[in-house]
């Protein structure tokens, strides 16, 4: 066991990494033109902790408030490189048109790069994405083939770019809903399974057991079961590799996991809470299929429920109708509105409503998520952190946690975790906002 106080032996970060996306469409085009934007100094990395955020160490008398990129040793953003996969066979700059959330002043100048981006032939299945059709994609005699043609895109990618270390992030569409089986328990029935084109192992299960066979981080950022199965769990444990999920927390949910907390810590009670959404880019298309909706739902929906534990307060929680939709409504495109009507009641029951109505840039609200995540599963991985990385719950909807625990969803208790895992990093003390010392003097 490490102490408190020791910190942790992390290797630096030398060298470039290699951001590998599986998707190449609005977030992971929003992301690589926003870097490049930062990198050329026409935009700040605005959304971003690595970034723009700042760590308080020591007593608030200290006055040591670093920026977190000074604090620990993160990869600069000046030595990513970038990899994509897709079915549809656009290059990041046709990608970015086509999404249609970068303006010209941010794509223009930026333009030849991105065009070098081109996407790798997609494992992809579309039975498991209904509203999709590609042709970039890749022929296998089965799953198991099409897993080690993704492993050697990872080598090639690697080498081609001299990349030192590599990170994935799964930025692709939402999968049809899953259920761990067992196809998922170990990693020989998974490896069966892939054999025998066993239909509980999805598209996106592929590129993770490629990343983890090649000793790469993997992070998955839309809700799919993915690699929150036991076998690719153990995989990462054995192989000492970072891993996370699920599903980048942007618009609705992180409101929800910032009002929630308050309505619990006030003791205020909850009748009903109502999401709508409606959003018209291709992620919107795909949600549009009942069942890859299931799985976002389930990944909303979740929520409440632990931030609440209606089972400890069943007269505040124990009686809540909540209801999320998503409305597909092209003219929007990725400029979604979520809609949220909430009930709650207050002293001796008297009933009130909060509406919240947040017109949000889905993708804005992403591309820093996933450039904070490529930066902290990299720094993950220097510092030998195995499995699951709770502490960046703080990014995902529904995050992923050891069996048996249940995952913490308040969107401050999740910061307080990441800062002080930084802190437990660094070998600097732990924060717990006690603060007597400074009125009851020793
Ligand atoms: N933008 C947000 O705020 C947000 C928040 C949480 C989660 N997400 C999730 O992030 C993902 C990406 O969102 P987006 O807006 O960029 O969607 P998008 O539809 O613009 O891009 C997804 C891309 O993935 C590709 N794809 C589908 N299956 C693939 C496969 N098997 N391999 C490789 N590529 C594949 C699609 O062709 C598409 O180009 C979605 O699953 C979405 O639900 C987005």
């Amino acid at each position: 066991m490490v102490s408190p106080q020791a910190g942790r032996d992390i290797a630096p970060a030398t060298g470039k990494l290699g951001v590998m996306l599986a998707g190449l469409g609005a977030v992971s085009t929003t992301f690589i033109a926003g870097v490049e934007n930062v990198r050329r100094g026409s935009g700040l990395p605005i959304g971003s902790l690595t970034q723009m955020g700042t760590i308080r160490l020591g007593k608030r008398t200290d006055h040591r408030t670093p920026k977190i990129k000074e604090f620990v040793p993160l990869a600069d953003l000046r030595d990513m490189v970038f990899a994509a996969w897709d079915p549809i066979p656009d290059d990041a700059y046709s990608a970015a048109k086509k999404a249609g959330v970068l303006e010209p002043p941010h794509l223009e100048p930026v333009a030849e790069f991105l065009k070098g981006i081109k996407p790798l032939p997609a494992a992809f299945d579309q039975s498991y994405v209904k509203r999709l059709t590609g042709t970039n994609v890749k022929r296998g005699k089965n799953k198991r083939d099409l897993a080690e043609q993704l492993r050697q895109d990872i080598r090639e990618f690697k080498q081609r770019s001299g990349a030192a270390r590599l990170v994935m992030i799964w930025a692709a569409s939402t999968e049809v809903f899953l259920t761990a089986g067992p196809a998922h328990q170990n990693l020989a029935a998974f490896e069966k399974a892939m054999e025998q084109n066993d239909p509980a192992i999805a598209p996106s299960m592929l590129y993770a057991y490629a990343a983890l066979m090649e000793q790469v981080p993997f992070a998955n950022g839309a809700p799919n079961l993915t690699v929150d199965v036991p076998a690719l769990q153990r995989l990462a444990e054995e192989r000492t590799l970072p891993i996370g999920g699920k599903d980048f927390k942007t618009g609705q949910t992180m409101m929800k996991t910032v009002l929630a907390p308050a309505f619990k810590a006030r003791m205020l009670g909850l009748a009903g809470w109502y999401s709508t959404n409606i959003l018209g880019n291709r992620d919107g298309e795909v949600l549009d299929d009942p069942e890859s909706f299931k799985t976002k739902e389930e990944s909303k929906l979740g929520v409440l429920e632990y931030i609440l534990q209606p089972d400890q307060y069943p007269e505040l929680y124990g009686n809540i109708f909540h209801k999320v939709r998503i409305n597909y409504y092209p003219p929007r495109g990725d400029n979604k509105e979520g809609w949220d009507n909430i009930d709650i009641f207050g002293w001796l029951g008297y009933p009130m409503q909060i509406k919240v109505d947040f017109l949000c840039r889905d993708s804005i609200l992403a591309a820093p998520i996933v450039l904070d995540l490529a930066l902290f599963f990299d720094l993950a991985q220097r510092a030998r952190l195995s499995g699951i990385q709770e502490w960046l719950s703080f990014y995902f909807k529904s995050p992923q946690t050891a069996p048996g625990l249940y995952p913490e969803h308040d969107l401050f208790i999740q910061q307080t975790k990441l800062k002080n895992t930084l802190r437990w990093l660094m070998g600097e003390e732990q924060i717990t906002h006690l603060g007597i010392e400074y009125y009851e003097k020793a």
